[in-house]
């Protein structure tokens, strides 16, 4: 008994002092802090040791070829005005419910909440999914949930209350000034609960041309942070969207909580567990149509003007 006492002791003050404390990212964490990096997030949230968890390695092998109806984007074309804050995790845009996605299988439309970022360091991988254990330097998440709820936490108690856009980033050499907005806006939000407002975006200018979002990953998974909430129905685009080495490097001068720099905000990829995951290649049948009207054309003695 007195052997065990200051044992147990030890137990239930280090049980605590864990789900006590914030979680964080594997980058967060150094010898003298104390907050729960992603091997202990089950602590905080039982949800995150689940069976259904993401990110996800998308294996392009194994992923099974569907042919999906197309997504349909509404309201995406409207211009808004977004309240985008430093949650302390991340750089969040909140959208206007007045955006919406339906067709592409998801059964019911879903309306916008809010996009956020997943980065790296100095636009070295931060990507949190991988496609063939390829990561990418920086990847949004537009998240959707069902009309049917009022909020985001309403929607995660139903398995498929929640649909969220993945957009991978690549490093290009010129700049893409539809982000400059969001990337303005950083040196305002530093420090974690600072917001501003981003002028004169729209979801269309943001994400790529709607012809080319047409190829798409489809896995049934989680929320990638805590509570980790297996509600998501996830949509991850082959295509991805072009950003300067400088712009992606901007995300980096925001901080977390703790005044380190906010850099490498992305979770490991999580055991599949026997989930499929779906690939619809919308493209590849536009190809095969152009294709199949090309050779009818030419087998008839007419020919296709190609250029322009
Ligand atoms: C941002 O947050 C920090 C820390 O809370 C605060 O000191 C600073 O005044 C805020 N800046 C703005 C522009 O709100
Ligand atoms: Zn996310």
């Amino acid at each position: 008994m007195t052997m065990l006492t200051p044992i147990l002791f030890f137990l239930v003050f280090s049980i605590k002092m864990i789900s006590g404390a914030d979680w964080c990212y594997q980058s967060q964490m150094t010898c003298n802090n104390t907050c729960s990096g992603p091997e202990t997030w089950p602590v905080v949230s039982q949800h995150c040791s689940g069976r259904a968890q993401s990110p996800i390695n998308i294996i392009t092998r194994k992923a099974l070829p569907v042919r999906l109806p197309p997504l349909q984007f509404i309201g995406y074309q409207e211009t808004f005005h977004g309240r985008i804050t430093n949650t302390g995790h991340s750089v969040q845009l909140d959208l206007p419910a007045s955006a919406t996605i339906k067709g592409g299988n998801l059964g019911v439309p879903y309306k916008a909440v809010q996009l956020h970022l997943h980065w790296g360091k100095d636009a070295g991988v931060g990507s949190e999914h991988t496609i063939d254990g390829e990561q990418f330097p920086m990847e949004m998440h537009i998240v959707h949930i069902k009309e049917e709820y009022n909020s985001l936490s309403e929607a995660l108690r139903d398995r498929t209350g929640v649909a969220v856009l993945a957009f991978f980033f690549q490093e290009s050499r010129t700049a893409n000034k539809k982000y400059d907005p969001i990337v303005y806006a950083l040196k305002d939000i530093k420090h974690p609960t600072n917001i501003t407002t981003v002028k004169g975006v729209s979801l269309d200018t943001l994400t790529p041309p709607q012809s080319n979002m047409t190829n798409y990953f489809r896995y049934q998974g989680s929320l990638t942070t805590p509570n980790c909430a297996e509600a998501v129905i996830w949509t991850v685009f082959e295509n991805t969207i072009p950003l300067s080495r400088q712009q992606l490097t901007a995300f980096c001068q925001i901080q977390f909580s703790n005044g380190m720099l906010m850099v490498k905000t992305h979770r490991p990829v999580q055991p599949l567990n026997g989930r499929q995951v779906y690939y619809s290649g919308g493209h590849v049948a536009l190809v095969n149509t152009v294709l199949l009207i090309t050779s009818v054309l030419a087998s008839s003695g007419l020919s296709l003007h190609t250029e322009g």
